[in-house]
């Protein structure tokens, strides 16, 4: 039985992996804004056997917010750093400072504070996982998504730091890349559901249950075994910028 810590738990990936995580009987911290809808997704993984399953608000933009998270959250088997986003599909010349500033606050600084926060602990107890959220973003570039894709590189670039820098510690380092998945994931960075539905239609895309499929395969490895990066797409999806349609 593991202990599993998940940001960003209230939908999407994280809430898939709830759920994944659930079914193997582990005992589950997750954390989110909308604590209605953790609620909800606790409540579910506890119906689908997980051992215990406790919520806590987090606003990984927020260091009161992630220190109040991590003193509650004990000591994780498995950090799964999921919580992130994207913001508009702007280009550089005219993106809007809030969509920069909140997609570099939740996917980069949230995630290295929530790391920071719980790594010495991990280092005590000389086991645990960290699986980082990056994205297929992270291997490439594409026109409207310069900050996004800068987010994601600097996610892989700090998981293959902690990789050097925990070595000797038996605490394993994941970065997941997964191309285009049906979340809320689009919802969010176009601020419409009728225009977020267009970016999968004609396609099929990779779903929540996929990706959370795979985060699943890696934290059950033994555990000598670190896959260091899952790079995962759409069989539609050849590349950041070709899908096949039809
Ligand atoms: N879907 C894709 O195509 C795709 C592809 C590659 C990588 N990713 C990455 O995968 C991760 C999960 O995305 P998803 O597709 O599952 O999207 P999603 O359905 O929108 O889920 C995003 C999750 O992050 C949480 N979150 C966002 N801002 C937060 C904040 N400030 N504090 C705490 N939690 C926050 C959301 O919860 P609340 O809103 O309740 O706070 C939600 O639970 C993200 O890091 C995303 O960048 C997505």
């Amino acid at each position: 039985m593991s202990h599993v810590v998940i940001t960003g738990a209230s939908s999407g990936f994280g809430e898939a992996s709830a759920l994944g995580f659930a079914k193997l009987g582990h005992s589950l911290f997750l954390g989110a804004r909308r604590v209605d809808r953790l609620r909800e997704v606790a409540r579910a993984c506890l119906e689908a056997g997980a051992r215990e399953a406790e919520v806590h608000e987090l606003d990984v933009r927020g260091k009161k917010s992630i220190d109040e998270f991590c003193a509650a959250c004990g000591t994780p088997d498995i950090l799964l750093n999921n919580a992130g986003l994207a913001l508009g599909r702007d280009p550089v010349s005219s993106m809007k400072d809030e969509d920069l500033v909140g997609m570099v606050e939740t996917n980069v600084i949230g995630l290295v504070r929530v790391t920071r926060a719980l790594l010495p602990r991990m280092i005590a107890a000389k086991r645990g996982h960290i699986i980082n959220l990056g994205s297929y973003a992270a291997r490439g570039v594409y026109e409207g998504g310069a900050v996004y894709a800068a987010t994601k590189h600097s996610v892989r670039v700090i998981s293959e730091t902690l990789r050097l820098e925990l070595s000797g510690t038996n605490i394993r380092v994941t970065e997941m890349d997964p191309g285009m998945a049906e979340t809320e994931f689009s919802i969010v960075r176009l601020g419409d559901e009728s225009k977020a539905k267009k970016v999968y239609e004609g396609w099929e895309p990779l779903t929540a249950a996929d990706v959370a499929d795979a985060i699943l395969w890696v934290a059950t490895r033994p555990p000598h075994v670190n896959v260091s990066e899952v790079v995962m797409t759409a069989t539609a999806q050849a590349s950041l910028t070709k899908v096949h349609k039809g």
